[in-house]
């Protein structure tokens, strides 16, 4: 831990900078399994909200752990710590103003709890793409789920390493024959209807 620091208030802060963006800042939190659908509907999303003028930061699993949280593995205790620094940038993120739309499996209650309870009220907005494990490993966009199978990748999330479901997510995406585009206007709606945008 780091000692003898001292937190530095700055004149500028988290309302000002939302003003100046005419929005309220906060993250849509999305999780769900691998496969589930969660980057596409990000990235949908992301489109939705720009074309509706809001100010976006898309932080998404795959692209982060190229960097960011690239020295991490898939054990539990790396899937925590991933989850950690994710936290601690979107809170870094909010605080700049931004509507931050994360796609990370984050697979564990006590983790997303934390990012909750890093911010406000009302900024943390938990979305569960509700896909079944049976479909996600019919999709199997990068062929891991076959992989899992076969027992080349170990601790794959659904088949060896556990999914805690959302138990009342702000938001409850459930899987439906649609395309990303139709599941994140879906989403919108929901967003708009809870007083979120
Ligand atoms: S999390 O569990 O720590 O939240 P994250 O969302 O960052 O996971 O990364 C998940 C992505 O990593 C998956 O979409 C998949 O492409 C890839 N991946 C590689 N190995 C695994 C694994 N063992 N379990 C789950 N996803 C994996």
């Amino acid at each position: 831990m780091a000692n003898n620091l001292t937190w530095h208030d700055h004149k500028i802060g988290k309302a000002e900078r939302a003003q100046a963006k005419s929005q309220k800042p906060m993250v849509i939190w999305l999780t769900g399994l691998s496969g589930s659908g969660k980057s596409t509907i990000a990235n949908q999303l992301e489109q939705q909200l720009n074309a509706l003028g809001k100010h976006t930061y898309l932080l998404d699993g795959d692209n982060i752990r190229h960097g960011l949280c690239g020295d991490l593995g898939f054990s539990d205790k790396d899937r925590v710590e991933n989850i950690r620094r994710i936290s601690e940038v979107t809170k870094l993120f909010v605080d700049a103003g931004l509507i931050v739309i994360t796609a990370f499996i984050s697979p564990f209650k006590a983790d997303r709890a934390f990012c909750r309870e890093l911010l406000s009220d009302n900024e943390f907005v938990e979305v569960f793409v509700d896909t079944p494990l049976a479909v996600c490993e019919k999709r199997d966009p990068k062929g891991l789920y076959k992989k899992a199978r076969q027992g080349e990748i170990k601790e794959f999330t659904g088949i060896d390493s556990a999914y805690e479901a959302p138990e009342s997510p702000e938001v409850h995406l459930q899987y439906k024959e649609q395309s990303a585009e139709q599941s994140a206007a879906e989403l919108i709606e929901a967003l708009k209807l809870g007083g979120y945008l």
